[in-house]
This record gives C-alpha cells, sequence and structure tokens, in this order.
C-alpha cells in the first residue's frame, strides 16, 4: 500500500499556560494498520514532545486510552485510521470528565463510584479449601458482562452522568451485575445499598449511548434491566 498522508487535529490544553483550549493540527504518514494511538505516538516522537495523553497496553485490555475520536468515545489503540472513513480524525479527551492537560482526563470521580459497589467477590461463609466451584452453566451468566475494562467509555457517554454528578453511572452498575449473578458471591445485601437508590439504578432512563459506545461490546442497559429485576425481588422477599 503507498504511503498516504492525513491529518490529526488534537485538543491541546495546558492548565499551566492556556486560558482556554485549541485544536493543533498534524499531518501525520498513514501507513496500513496504523491506529489513532500510533498517530499520536508519531506527533509525540517526531513533532510535538509536549502533548499529554494515557496508554498502558496498546491491545484494548488496560482502557487507558479511551478519548473523544471523529465524534465518539473509542480506544485509541483500537481504532484503525482507515476504519474512521475520513481524510482526518479530530481527537479530544473524554467528554464530561475534569481535564487535567491534552487529552488526560481526572478519573477519580469514576473510580470512586466503581468502589462504591464493591467490585470484587463478598464472601461470608468459611471459604472452600480450594478454590471455590462454578459450573458452565453458572459461568455462562457472567460471560456478556466480565469484559469491563474500566475505560469509562460508556460513563463519559452517559448523559444522566452530565446532569446528575451523583449517578452512579452504567459501568459501576454493570459490575454491580456482573457480581449479582455470580454464584460465588454473597454480597447482595450490601451492593443494593450503593445500587437501589435514586442516584443507582433508577436513575438511568434507558438512553443507551453507553451500548453505542462501549469497546467491548458489553449491553450496559440489559445489565441494568437485569439489575432491577433482581433488586424488585429482594424487595418482595422472592429472592
Ligand atoms: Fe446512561 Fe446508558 Fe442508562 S447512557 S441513561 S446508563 S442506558
Amino acid at each position: 500500500m503507498p504511503e498516504s498522508q492525513f491529518t490529526l487535529k488534537v485538543f491541546r490544553f495546558d492548565p499551566d499556560m492556556d486560558t482556554t483550549h485549541r485544536y493543533d493540527s498534524f499531518t501525520v504518514p498513514l501507513r496500513e494498520g496504523m491506529t489513532v494511538l500510533e498517530a499520536l505516538f508519531y506527533v509525540l516522537e517526531e513533532k510535538d514532545p509536549s502533548l499529554a495523553f494515557r496508554y498502558a497496553c496498546r491491545g484494548a485490555v488496560c482502557g487507558s486510552c479511551a478519548m473523544h475520536i471523529n465524534g465518539s468515545n473509542r480506544l485509541a489503540c483500537q481504532t484503525q485510521i482507515v476504519n474512521l472513513k475520513a481524510t482526518e480524525a479530530q481527537v479530544s479527551p473524554l467528554p464530561y470528565l475534569p481535564l487535567i492537560k491534552d487529552l488526560v482526563v481526572e478519573m477519580a470521580s469514576f473510580y470512586q463510584k466503581m468502589d462504591e459497589v464493591q467490585p470484587y467477590l463478598i464472601t461470608h461463609k468459611t471459604p472452600p479449601e480450594k478454590e471455590y466451584l462454578q459450573s458452565p452453566r453458572e459461568r455462562k451468566k457472567l460471560d456478556s458482562v466480565t469484559d469491563c475494562i474500566w475505560c469509562a467509555a460508556c460513563y463519559s457517554a452517559c448523559p444522566v452522568v452530565w446532569g446528575d454528578p451523583e449517578y452512579l453511572g452504567p459501568a459501576a452498575l454493570v459490575k454491580a451485575h456482573r457480581f449479582s449473578v455470580d454464584s460465588r458471591d454473597q454480597g447482595g445485601m450490601e451492593r443494593l445499598k450503593a445500587t437501589d437508590s435514586e442516584e443507582g439504578l433508577w436513575r438511568c432512563h434507558t438512553v443507551f449511548n453507553c451500548v453505542e459506545v462501549c469497546p467491548k461490546e458489553i449491553n450496559q442497559t440489559e445489565a441494568i434491566e437485569g439489575l432491577r429485576r433482581r433488586t424488585l425481588k429482594r424487595r418482595l422477599g422472592w429472592k
């Protein structure tokens, strides 16, 4: 494939020097399979070493490089330039989250909400001598929701989060759902305190933005509906 070029427009803001943000344009030589993250590295190494962005695994596993690319939240390492089907790519930080510098946002409020649902197995009985056993059928219930990589793409895309900073948001609710359907977990009542509230489960307006942007194709809305059903059963004493 002959080398061609494309334009990368990058959001810039340095709180130590700037009073407002701007977009800087860079011409990047395009090669086959090039991702937005690789294009950002090209800019960092060849054009402007002051550019700030987050990354770690480069393989869509760590969730660090989530950003707003051509109008949608995506992982930069997972987004091939050619698949954008555009002559230029505009890259900005995840919307709504407080900005630190350029493409780097403050994730503390997101992590705090993830923490509120206690995203780990809770057990009250004496643990088995070896591992907890789980049947293939029980494990299958987790299939659709174990892949969350805490990238915050869904959280940042949810209009309810934008308007209500107290809303737990889709990622934390998916995490609560993930453990509530795990046969090994006994923390349903503890998690209910965080999720069965006005700022939890019942605040979701079924907007589906979260589902559209999830790089792992998790259906957050379906998970929230499942958690609602189980919560109502608990309230009615059916479970
Ligand atoms: Fe927000 Fe997703 Fe609900 S976008 S309103 S959490 S369906």
